[in-house]
C-alpha cells in the first residue's frame, strides 16, 4: 500500500482497492501527485472539474497534466515547489486557481511528508468547482445589499426629521412636527418589523423558531388590525368577513402564538395592499379536519389585482423572491410560510372569483393535544 493509500484509507485496515473506491465517491475533486512529480491518481469529480479524461492525466507530470495559474497569472507549482519546501508547513489552504481549460478551481494542497527525512512525497490537492460557489456568493451579495437598503431608507427619514426638529424646534409648526413625528415612528416600526423578519428567517432555517402559544380570538386580532388600517388608509380598503359556517357554527377556539398570527396576517394584508391593489376581503370561515386536528380555521385573503400567475405561486414563497419591484425584500411570505407551518397549518395562493390573488391559510384549532380531555 502506498503512503497515499495508507492517508486516505486510515488506519482501519482497508485495503488499497477501498481507497480507490472511496476516493471515487468523494463529493470533491481529489488528485494525488507522487514523489517524482507525476500525476497518481485523478478521482471521478477531478475529472469532471477539470474536464478531462484519466487517460490523460494519470501518470503524466504534473506541471503539464495539471498546469495551476494563480490570480497574478504565477505558475503555481512553480511558485510553490512543493518538493523543496523545507518549513514544516502542511499544505495550502483553500485558493482560487485558474485551470488548464481556463475555469476557476478552488484548490486545497496537503503535503505527505516522510516520517524521517520530513521531504514531501506526496501532493494531495482538493479541487472544488468554483463557479457553484462563487454564484452563491454574488446571491448573498445580492441579498446583503437589498436587505441594506432596506435598512436604511427608513433610517435617513428617522435621522434627517430628529436633526430637523432638533436643530429649528421653533421654526415648525405644531402640525408640521406631527407629521414628521409621525413619519418617524412609521419608519422606526418599519425597521423593527423588517429585523424581526431577518431573525425568523434565521431561526426558521435554524429550526429554532419557538412559539408561545396560548388562546388566540383570530376575529378579535383581524378586527384591531383592520382598526388600524381604517386609522392609516383609505377608510373601507380592507374588509372583514365571516363565512357561512362561522356565521352558522361560530369560529373554533384556537390555540396558538398571537404575535405570529398578527405578523403572518399583516404580510398578506399589506401584500394584497401593495402588490395587489384595489380593496382587500379577509374571510374567516370554520375550515375541514387538518392533518392531526378534527377542527380547522381557515382564513382568505382575496385581492383585486391581477392575481399571481400560475407558474409563479410557488416560487413567491421562496426566500428573497420578489417581482419586478426592487424595492422589496422578498421576505414576507417566506417568513409567513415558515410562521403557518410551525403552527402546523398551509398556506397557498389561487385565484378569486374577481381575477386577483387569493391566498388561503389553514390553521389548526381547537385545544392542543396535550390539554385535550
Ligand atoms: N397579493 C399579491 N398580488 C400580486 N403579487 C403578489 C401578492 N403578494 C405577493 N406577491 C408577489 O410575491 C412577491 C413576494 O412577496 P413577499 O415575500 O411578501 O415580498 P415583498 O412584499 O417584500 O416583495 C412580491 O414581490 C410580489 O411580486
Ligand atoms: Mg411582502
Amino acid at each position: 500500500m502506498t503512503s497515499v493509500d495508507a492517508s486516505i484509507a486510515g488506519a482501519a485496515g482497508a485495503t488499497s482497492t477501498d481507497a480507490a473506491v472511496v476516493a471515487g465517491l468523494l463529493p470533491d475533486g481529489l488528485v494525488v501527485v507522487d514523489a517524482e512529480q507525476r500525476i497518481a491518481l485523478a478521482n471521478a469529480e477531478a475529472l469532471r472539474i477539470l474536464e478531462c479524461d484519466g487517460a490523460d492525466v494519470v501518470g503524466r507530470p504534473v506541471v503539464q497534466g495539471l498546469p495551476l495559474t494563480d490570480k497574478d497569472g504565477r505558475d503555481w507549482w512553480a511558485h510553490t515547489d512543493p518538493w523543496n519546501d523545507t518549513s514544516s508547513h502542511s499544505g495550502h489552504r483553500e485558493t482560487l486557481l485558474v485551470a488548464p481549460r481556463g475555469h476557476e478551481v478552488l484548490v486545497t494542497a496537503r503535503y505527505v511528508r516522510s516520517d524521517e527525512t520530513g521531504v514531501v512525497e506526496q501532493v494531495l490537492l482538493g479541487l472544488r468547482d468554483a463557479e457553484a460557489r462563487q454564484r452563491a456568493e454574488r446571491d448573498q451579495a445580492s441579498v446583503l445589499s437589498t436587505v441594506a437598503h432596506e435598512l436604511r431608507a427608513p433610517l435617513t427619514s428617522v435621522t434627517g426629521f430628529t436633526s430637523s426638529l432638533l436643530r429649528r424646534w421653533d421654526r415648525f409648526s405644531d402640525e408640521q412636527k406631527r407629521l414628521m413625528i409621525e413619519t418617524i415612528e412609521a419608519d422606526a416600526t418599519r425597521l423593527t418589523r423588517l429585523i424581526t423578519e431577518l431573525l425568523d428567517i434565521s431561526r426558521l432555517d435554524s429550526d429554532s423558531l419557538n412559539l408561545r402559544l396560548g388562546p388566540v380570538d383570530l376575529l378579535g386580532l383581524l378586527r384591531t388590525h383592520m382598526v388600524r388600517y381604517e386609522l392609516g388608509r383609505t377608510a373601507g380598503a380592507v374588509q372583514l368577513r365571516l363565512g357561512d359556517r362561522a356565521r352558522r357554527d361560530g369560529l373554533p377556539q384556537m390555540w396558538a402564538d398571537t404575535d405570529r398570527l398578527e405578523q403572518i396576517f399583516f404580510n398578506l394584508i399589506e401584500n394584497a395592499l401593495t402588490h395587489g391593489g384595489g380593496g382587500v376581503t379577509v374571510t374567516l370561515d370554520v375550515g375541514d379536519e387538518l392533518d392531526g386536528s378534527p377542527e380547522s380555521v381557515v382564513v382568505f385573503v382575496d385581492d383585486e389585482g391581477e392575481g399571481i400567475p400560475v407558474g409563479d405561486r410557488e416560487k413567491i414563497f421562496g426566500r428573497f423572491w420578489h417581482g419586478p419591484s426592487n424595492a422589496s425584500t422578498g421576505l414576507g411570505l417566506y417568513v409567513v410560510r415558515g410562521l403557518v407551518e410551525a403552527h402546523g397549518g398551509s398556506v397557498l395562493v389561487d385565484d378569486n372569483t374577481a381575477g386577483g390573488a387569493r391566498f388561503v391559510v389553514r390553521l389548526p384549532a381547537g385545544l392542543p393535544a396535550v390539554l385535550d380531555g
